[in-house]
């Protein structure tokens, strides 16, 4: 059992002879926070999309945490995703649905109990200072507001993995930073972040780890610079967020 996310000369076509990624071989420990950065049609979503088994790897290995993507039946795929977190550009609030009632939904779906609901949502809602928002609908909120019930809603089930791809594209530069400083935040408690952006200006306040993909390929890892580490008092924060 690996403790690592572990892809090993992963490719992906989508098509015959239209490699979107090639060879690419990354670690991620667990607790680190990673940025994924590079051009548009660089392949980064593409990158998120196998690790969150949407989409098949062509040829190669990835493992998550000790899971192999690769030798999962069917019948695991739900689970093993509802173990992950995930973080999107629109946010893709239910708009119908109370803000409560968007961050319950994951664990509405993971058939958590009633009392287990009631106690935690408020509690998540807290942690991103959204609790007096918790029966306004979604188009009352701002898109930095938006953005916070969205990461709610991607830790309410406590993954280890959060995966986030270009949560700040759609929100000006001050919410930007917040929400990264959020994200921040979650890894400081033990989860493993994700994140691609384009945002040079914010990636450039935080010390963490800059993966660029160019063309399919990793062009620069500044792993050395890594600052993020899981601490063992950080451990036991991690089973209260
Ligand atoms: N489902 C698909 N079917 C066919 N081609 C795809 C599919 N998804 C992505 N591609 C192609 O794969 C390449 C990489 O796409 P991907 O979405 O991974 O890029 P990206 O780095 O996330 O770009 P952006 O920064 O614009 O979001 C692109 O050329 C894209 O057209
Ligand atoms: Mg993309």
């Amino acid at each position: 059992m690996s403790n690592k996310i572990i892809l090993k000369d992963v490719n992906k076509e989508y098509s015959k002879n239209n490699k979107v990624l090639k060879d690419i071989s990354l670690t991620i420990d667990d607790g680190e926070f990673v940025f994924l950065m590079g051009p548009s049609g660089s392949g980064k979503s593409t990158l998120l999309k196998l690790l969150l088994k949407e989409e098949e790897v062509t040829s190669g290995t990835i493992s998550v945490f000790g899971t192999n993507l690769q030798s999962m039946k069917k019948r695991d795929v739900p689970y093993y995703k509802r173990t992950i977190g995930i973080v999107f550009q629109d946010f893709r609030i239910i708009e119908n649905m109370t803000v409560f009632q968007n961050v319950a939904f994951p664990m509405i779906i993971a058939q958590a109990r009633d009392r287990d609901i009631r106690k935690r949502v408020p509690y998540v809602l807290g942690l991103f200072s959204i609790e007096d928002k918790a029966n306004c609908y979604p188009r009352k909120l701002s898109g930095g507001e938006k953005q916070r019930v969205g990461i709610a809603r991607a830790l309410v089930n406590n993954p280890n993995l959060l995966i986030a791809d270009e949560p700040t594209g759609n929100i000006d530069p001050i919410m930007s930073y917040e929400i990264m400083e959020l994200l921040s935040e979650i890894n400081k408690r033990g989860t493993t972040v994700i994140v691609v952006t384009h945002d040079l200006s914010v990636v450039k306040k935080f010390p963490f780890r800059v993966v660029e993909v160019d063309n399919g390929i990793i062009r620069s890892d500044n792993k050395n610079e890594v600052i993020s580490k899981k601490s063992s008092n950080l451990i036991t924060m991690q089973t209260v967020i």
